[in-house]
This record gives C-alpha cells, sequence and structure tokens, in this order.
C-alpha cells in the first residue's frame, strides 16, 4: 500500500513525501508542475504528471499504485493573485479538491489529509486564533480552502457508516518557512522569505511596516512554523487515519508564541550578513497586531511541535534558497 501526495513536487508536499518515505509509507507524488519541481522528487518515488483536475489520471494513480490514502497539497496557494484570478483559484482549488474526492471514491481509497490554510480565518477578531475562532476568509483562496474543507466534510458525511466511510483531516497552516533539505526551497515569488531574500540580493533593504503596535517589541507578530515540522504532523494524520483512529475535522498547525517582525528581520540580516539597513516604514492599512494559533489541539492528536528556532527556520530557508535566482 502506497500514499499518494497531491502537489509533491512543491515546496510542502515534497517534505511530506520525504516524510513519509522516511517512515517507511511509500510516497507517490502527483502533481502538474504549475509551480512544482521535478527535481525535488529524488530516489525511486514513482511520479505522475497529471493535475488533479483529471479525475480519471487520478483514478488510474490511485489504482497503479494501490494507494491507500492521499495527502492533498496540490493547490494554488496565492491569496493576493486570488484576488485577481478568482476563478483559477477556484478552479485549481474547489474543482481540484472536487475532482479528488470523486476520484478516491471510484477507487476506493478512504483516508485523506487536507492542506488548509490560516487564510479561512481572515484577519480574526481574537489576536489567539484557535479551530473555534469564526472562520472569515478574505480572499478567494482562503474562501477556496474553506470550500475545500466543507467538500470533505459533506462526503465524510455522505459514506458515514457505509463501507466507502472517508475518514478525514484538514491542516490549517499558519506561515510556513525554512527547508529540511538543501535541494528544497520555497519557490514562491510571494512568500515573505523568498521575497525579503530576493530584495537583499538585488541590493533593496528590508522593510519593516509599522513599529509602534502593541507587541513586545511594536512590530507585528505573526506565526511561523517550520516545514519539517509540519511534515511530521502530516505522517502522524496519516499513520492516525490508517489505523482507524478518529481526528478532529481541523486542525490548526500554528506556534503557540508567533514571531515579530523584527525577530525575523533581525535573524535575516544575522544569516545572511548584509549591511543593508532594515528600513522602518508607517504601518500598512489592515494590519493587525498580533495573529498567533494554538497548536494545542495537533499537539495531542498528530504529534505537532514547534520544534525550531526563528534562527533555524531562517539558516535551512537561506541554505536551500537558490541564490541570484
Ligand atoms: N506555503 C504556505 O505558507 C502555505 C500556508 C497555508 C496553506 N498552504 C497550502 O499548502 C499546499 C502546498 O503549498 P506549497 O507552499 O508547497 O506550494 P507550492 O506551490 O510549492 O506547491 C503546490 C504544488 O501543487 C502542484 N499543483 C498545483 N495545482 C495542481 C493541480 N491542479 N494538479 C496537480 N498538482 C498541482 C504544483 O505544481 C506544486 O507542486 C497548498 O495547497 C497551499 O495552499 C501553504
Amino acid at each position: 500500500m502506497s500514499w499518494l501526495v497531491t502537489g509533491g513536487a512543491g515546496y510542502i508536499g515534497t517534505h511530506v513525501v520525504r516524510a513519509l518515505d522516511a517512515a517507511g509509507m511509500q510516497p507517490v507524488v502527483l502533481d502538474d508542475l504549475s509551480t512544482g519541481i521535478e527535481s525535488f522528487v529524488v530516489g525511486d518515488t514513482p511520479f505522475v504528471r497529471a493535475s488533479v483536475l483529471d479525475t480519471a489520471a487520478v483514478i488510474a494513480a490511485l489504482i497503479e499504485h494501490n494507494v491507500e490514502g492521499v495527502i492533498h497539497c496540490a493547490g494554488y496557494k496565492f491569496a493576493g493573485e486570488s484576488v485577481k484570478y478568482p476563478l483559477h483559484t477556484y478552479q485549481q482549488n474547489v474543482d481540484g479538491t472536487r475532482s479528488l474526492l470523486e476520484a478516491m471514491a471510484v477507487a476506493g481509497v478512504r483516508l485523506l489529509v487536507f492542506s488548509s490554510s490560516a487564510g479561512v480565518y481572515g484577519t480574526p477578531s481574537s489576536p489567539v486564533v484557535t479551530e473555534q475562532t469564526p472562520t472569515e476568509p478574505e480572499s478567494p483562496y482562503g474562501e477556496s480552502k474553506l470550500i475545500g474543507e466543507w467538500l470533505i466534510r459533506d462526503q465524510v458525511r455522505a459514506t458515514a457508516g457505509t463501507d466507502a466511510a472517508l475518514a478525514a483531516t484538514s491542516l490549517r497552516y499558519f506561515n510556513v518557512v525554512g527547508s529540511g533539505f538543501r535541494d528544497v526551497w520555497d519557490a514562491s515569488p510571494h512568500n515573505l522569505f523568498p521575497k525579503v531574500f530576493a530584495a537583499i540580493e538585488a541590493g533593496n533593504a528590508p522593510q519593516i511596516n509599522g513599529t509602534d503596535y502593541d507587541t513586545p517589541d511594536g512590530t507585528c507578530v505573526r506565526d511561523y512554523v517550520h516545514v519539517s515540522d509540519l511534515a511530521h504532523s502530516h505522517v502522524a494524520a496519516a499513520r492516525m487515519l490508517a489505523a482507524g483512529r478518529g481526528l478532529a475535522p481541523v486542525y490548526n498547525l500554528g506556534s503557540g508564541a508567533g514571531t515579530s517582525v523584527r525577530e525575523i528581520v533581525d535573524a535575516i540580516v544575522a544569516v545572511t550578513g548584509t549591511s543593508l539597513v532594515p528600513i522602518e516604514a508607517p504601518r500598512r492599512p489592515g494590519d493587525p497586531a498580533r495573529i498567533v494559533a494554538t497548536g494545542d489541539l495537533a499537539a495531542d492528536d498528530l504529534e505537532w511541535k514547534n520544534s525550531h528556532s526563528v534562527r533555524e527556520m531562517v539558516e535551512s530557508a537561506w541554505a536551500s534558497h537558490p541564490h541570484g535566482s
């Protein structure tokens, strides 16, 4: 039996694939390489180049590789871009999840772990986010992830008590950073670390927006988690589902503590050795002072632990960053 990782040639998917492999759980990658990188798939891991929208191709992959469960990382993850291209975002994230669920039903695959996002919360009213915090997404991206969760919830309900009962959980990630491998990096042009690294390489100083917030050092506090810790909890979720253990429908994978923008920028300056001096700029409208999630539920059920320091997050990201790209 094997586990199919959709989006397994992407930044997070690759970490999940390698963690499954290390756990002896036989990963198979299905990816259309729209943002993924084929060289991230190494060793004898089977690679199927296909879109999750191609239901027939997914069914064939599930059957050919004797798949026991799916970790669904494939998706279009750019919240800002999703505002400009909502139909594309819904197609990839909503139609894609629907197609995958159909393929799983046809092939008789009954276990699913879904890559969801903190984007489902929008700007939370409370500074500490729990799974009970109301979901109020503010972009088509966040909406598409929430709809993905609903599709899964409804399919779980519809199949409950039958031979085809689907067992599933959705993991809501906060800001995923760092790297577990020198040959795997976050290739997103929109995420914080790759953006700041590229700016530094171009000779532009990192910018801190707002230094007068009601936080310990006056800058905004956000929730950064290391991708290897995240991958570990996916494997734990897969193992629990395979063992027939009931999991909650959603888990937050957050640090519980949070990291200030200044801490991140200081670590980036130290690790990169740049002589550029960070610029302090005014607040950006709409930036809440603090968004941090408790990872308590995931700690109880999914061996979740944010075990990397800010310095380790930045160092590992910088070490894998394709310099000059
Ligand atoms: N990176 C983060 O901070 C973050 C935070 C929250 C949620 N997520 C979610 O985690 C998942 C993985 O994110 P990532 O950072 O690794 O992004 P990524 O862009 O590196 O990986 C996405 C992968 O999915 C593939 N893909 C996209 N559409 C596909 C399709 N229709 N069929 C098959 N493959 C397809 C891409 O080629 C890529 O390999 C995404 O679903 C994203 O929404 C990421």
